[in-house]
């Protein structure tokens, strides 16, 4: 485990950044071109730890994957060319891998068995284990299916009518990849609405899925056929140098070919709502997601709420705003985000404890967080407990640092953004 000296006193950050691509995307775009007929050719593709490991796991299934930095090409066979694998699907730190994963395998044939990481290992799978099973798979795994080590033996599936008792796109998802292999039509509803990035990409692919507002139907038994992928730049990562421009004295940032799905923008709509200077300046329609070019530059903040539907648009991007909270007048509180307890770490507690030690007045509430402007930040020694967020959260937070920080556990950065320090280094004044 790395400890790192981060850069601190940081006068200001100037300059253009290109980010590297969308996580959630770049998974599926592994895991749709496995299931489909055909050869799939992605770009721009997240080298990303996570997404490594669903390309590790699709490889022991039996899919012929060529990767080569960004760029991958993917032969798939269909949902039936996936074969029993010889070896455990380790999933490492990802949490999208192991539920969509889990999806697709209810409904294979064979048997399979699932690990990740520590911290897999204490996050909630009956979310997933249990309406799968419904559906007809035999899943099991440690305490009563839920938490990994998982094994999954699937089979024929019956469609399912199902309400999400929580807003997750990777329980979504799941269900729906399960759904594409059941005897007739699942119904799927959420209680709010979700990164819609699977839905988007069947029809990408040449299959069929409705949605109206909540509620998703999806019908088995379609063909799927491989296709082109580019995959747009990562709002979640783009999330930290937007705080950063906002925050550093005298700073201009533009972030290029970031991707715009509004069920992801929820971090430009509270940036705006707290006044910050930031500015659309190009948008595309790049193949079946929005995406465009962003400037921000040093702003004059304000506290504000948090709540609601703006949750699920934004849950990856709490930690980054608690920062960008503590650098505004005023209180900002953030509610209805309880799923922060169980993400990479607890969030919630995670969040609050390393602020607190760089000297920034946040608290934490059952569902959120209460954060009070505008603090002035020490240095000191903190640490990512392993999640990729926090840890780059920290490295922004330590910027505005007159004393050293020592940021515990760094390498946790190369989950989500193996070159984060490179591009930090590039825009430092
Ligand atoms: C993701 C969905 C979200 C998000 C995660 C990626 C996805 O998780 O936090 O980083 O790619 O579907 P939940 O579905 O658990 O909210």
């Amino acid at each position: 485990m790395s400890s790192l000296k981060l850069k601190t006193k940081v006068k200001s950050l100037r300059g253009e950044i290109t980010v590297p691509g969308d996580k959630s995307i770049s998974h599926r775009s592994v895991m749709f071109g496995s299931i489909a007929h055909g050869e799939t050719i992605v770009t721009n593709f997240l080298p990303g730890e996570d997404c490594l490991s669903t390309i590790s796991c699709f490889r022991k299934l039996g899919v012929t994957i060529k990767e080569d930095g960004e760029k991958l090409r993917i032969s798939g066979n269909g949902y039936s060319g996936l074969t029993e694998p010889k070896e455990i699907l380790d999933v490492g730190n990802s949490g999208t891998t192991i539920r969509l994963l889990l999806g697709i395998l209810a409904g294979r044939p064979f048997h399979s068995s699932l690990v990740g990481d520590q911290s897999i290992g204490k996050r909630p799978m009956t979310r997933v284990t249990v309406p799968l099973s419904k559906m007809g798979a035999a899943i099991d795994g440690r305490n009563n299916g839920c938490y990994t080590p998982i094994s999954v033996r699937g089979g024929s599936l019956a469609p399912i009518h199902y309400e999400l008792p929580v807003a997750s796109a990777q329980v979504k998802s799941s269900l729906i990849l399960a759904g594409l292999q059941a005897d007739g039509e699942s119904t799927i509803i959420e209680p709010v609405e979700t990164r819609d990035h699977t839905e988007r990409m069947i029809r990408w692919f040449g299959g069929e899925i409705k949605k109206d507002h909540n509620v998703i139907k999806v019908k088995g038994g379609q063909k799927l056929t491989g296709t082109e992928i580019h995959v747009p730049g990562d709002i979640s990562s783009a999330a930290f140098f937007l705080v950063a421009g906002a925050i550093l004295p005298e700073s201009e940032i533009v972030l290029k070919n970031v991707g715009l799905n509004p069920t992801r923008t929820g971090i430009i709509e509270v940036m705006e709502k707290m006044g910050a200077d930031l500015e659309i300046v190009q948008q595309n329609q790049s193949q079946f997601e929005p995406a465009g070019d962003l400037v921000v530059r040093t702003s004059n903040l304000k506290g504000t709420v948090i709540e609601g539907k703006l949750i699920p648009k934004l849950i990856d991007e709490i930690p980054i705003i608690a920062l960008l909270a503590s650098q505004a007048e005023g209180v900002t509180v953030i509610k209805d985000a309880e799923e922060l307890k169980v993400k990479e770490t607890n969030r919630i507690d995670t969040v609050v404890h390393e602020l607190q030690k760089l000297g920034v007045s946040i608290v934490a509430t059952d569902d959120g967080m209460i954060i009070n402007g505008k603090c002035k930040l020490m240095g000191g020694q903190v640490s990512s407990h392993g999640d990729h967020r926090i840890g780059m959260m920290l490295s922004i937070a330590a910027l505005l640092c007159d004393d050293e920080v020592q940021l515990d556990q760094s390498e946790a950065i190369s989950v989500s953004y193996p070159n984060f320090f490179t591009h930090l280094d590039k825009l430092s004044r």
